[in-house]
């Protein structure tokens, strides 16, 4: 089965070709650069750079998937080729997934909308995708040649955290899943953000942070670290970003800008075990088989350690995303859970009537 993929729910426009579970082009198009002048994603700009790139990285995939033999005439025009490779690929692809939520409306709107249109004018099958569920999959994909095959033992407990979100997921088997915790307010990776932003880092802030931290003294700042003695699994990371905001406001920016390494190693260190405690709490409770780590925050080389750790204690394998780029967003994951899908013939029925929904929820 061959299928085209479709991810516009935040700040990435990507697109992806599939062969199966097997992934052939993945194409990630970042808008960095547009959001981080205003320290975070501003929703309209998402829009409008989406709306100008998408059809170009739908066919930028579909070239590197080399599913379509494309020859052109010398001479023909950007906008011409575009539209060329894509009916060119239309001929192979049978089936279009799509993000559907959650994510920021505005982004989400162009990616829906774009696969309807194709699946419509190329009447192909359309599937809606949960971005939450691409993220958890992440770790089934396998390149052109079916590697890895990993033989991923159900049930399983999944930390998913990135800039929009942070749940743990029970999952029963491939489509089944039970949200048994999540954050109350702020986001893991937005914590993250929000911090470096604070302290004049930029945006995204977790990966200059993780780069601080690496020389610094993560015992130098006290931090609390939230909704610790609750019994249940659910997280809060605005007390944590206040507090550190408090601290941070008292100072000039040259005393900032003097143990920069320290605050951002205490932060970042305060973020992950809060993050750890819950999950270790949760692994207890639930008896799973396997552990999955997910999200944009799962490229941090720290959590990926204190997780090992985690899971060599408890005794239980523990899978990551295989590559970097199938960490944060991209729409290989996305054709994943749509093959899936497609497997069990969940498709959309009514094509022109797919709406967007930001607020999708997982399971339960
Ligand atoms: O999954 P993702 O690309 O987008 C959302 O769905 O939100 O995650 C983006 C988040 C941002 O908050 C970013 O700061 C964080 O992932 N992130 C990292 C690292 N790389 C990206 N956080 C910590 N360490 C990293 N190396
Ligand atoms: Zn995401």
């Amino acid at each position: 089965m061959i299928i085209l993929a479709i991810d516009t729910s935040c700040d990435d426009t990507s697109a992806a070709v599939l062969m199966d579970d097997r992934i052939l082009a993945n194409v990630v198009s970042s808008q960095v650069d547009l959001h981080k002048d205003w320290g975070g994603v501003v929703p309209d700009i998402a829009m409008r750079a989406h709306k100008e790139r998408i059809e170009a990285v739908i066919a930028e995939a579909i070239k590197r998937s080399q599913i379509s033999d494309l020859r052109f005439q010398k001479h023909i025009k950007k906008d011409e080729k575009i539209k060329e490779i894509i009916a060119k690929g239309m001929e192979k692809i049978e089936v279009i997934a799509v993000t559907k939520g959650s994510g920021l409306a505005p982004a989400l709107s162009v990616g829906v909308n774009k696969a309807k249109e194709l699946a419509i004018e190329f009447d192909k099958k359309l599937v809606a995708v949960n971005h939450i569920e691409g993220h958890i999959l992440s770790v089934l994909a396998k390149n052109r040649a079916g590697r890895p095959e990993r033989q991923i033992e159900w049930p399983a407990l999944a930390l998913t955290i990135s800039g929009g979100h942070t749940k743990i997921v029970r999952i029963s088997g491939i489509g089944k899943y039970e949200v048994v915790g999540e954050t109350l307010d702020d986001a893991a990776g937005e914590a993250l953000d929000k911090a470096a932003k604070q302290m004049g880092l930029g945006y995204p802030g977790g990966p200059v942070i993780e780069r601080l931290a690496e020389s610094g003294n993560d015992n130098f700042m006290e931090l609390p670290r939230p909704l610790k003695d609750r019994k249940d699994f659910d997280y809060s990371f605005s007390g944590l970003k206040t507090a550190f905001y408090y601290q941070i406001k008292k100072l000039t920016n040259e005393e900032i800008n003097e143990h920069l390494t320290d605050y951002a190693a205490s932060y970042q260190r305060a973020v992950f075990e809060t993050l750890l405690m819950k999950y270790g709490k949760a692994i207890d409770e639930y008896k799973v088989k396997s552990l999955i780590a997910v999200g944009g925050v799962m490229a941090n080389q720290k959590l990926r350690k204190m997780l090992g750790k985690l899971a060599r204690d408890k005794k239980i394998p523990i899978y990551f995303p295989v590559k970097k780029i199938l960490n944060t967003d991209n729409a290989g994951m996305i054709g994943l859970v749509g093959y899936f899908q497609a497997l069990r013939g969940e498709f959309v029925e009514n094509k022109a009537e797919l709406d967007r929904d930001p607020r999708m929820e997982i399971g339960n």
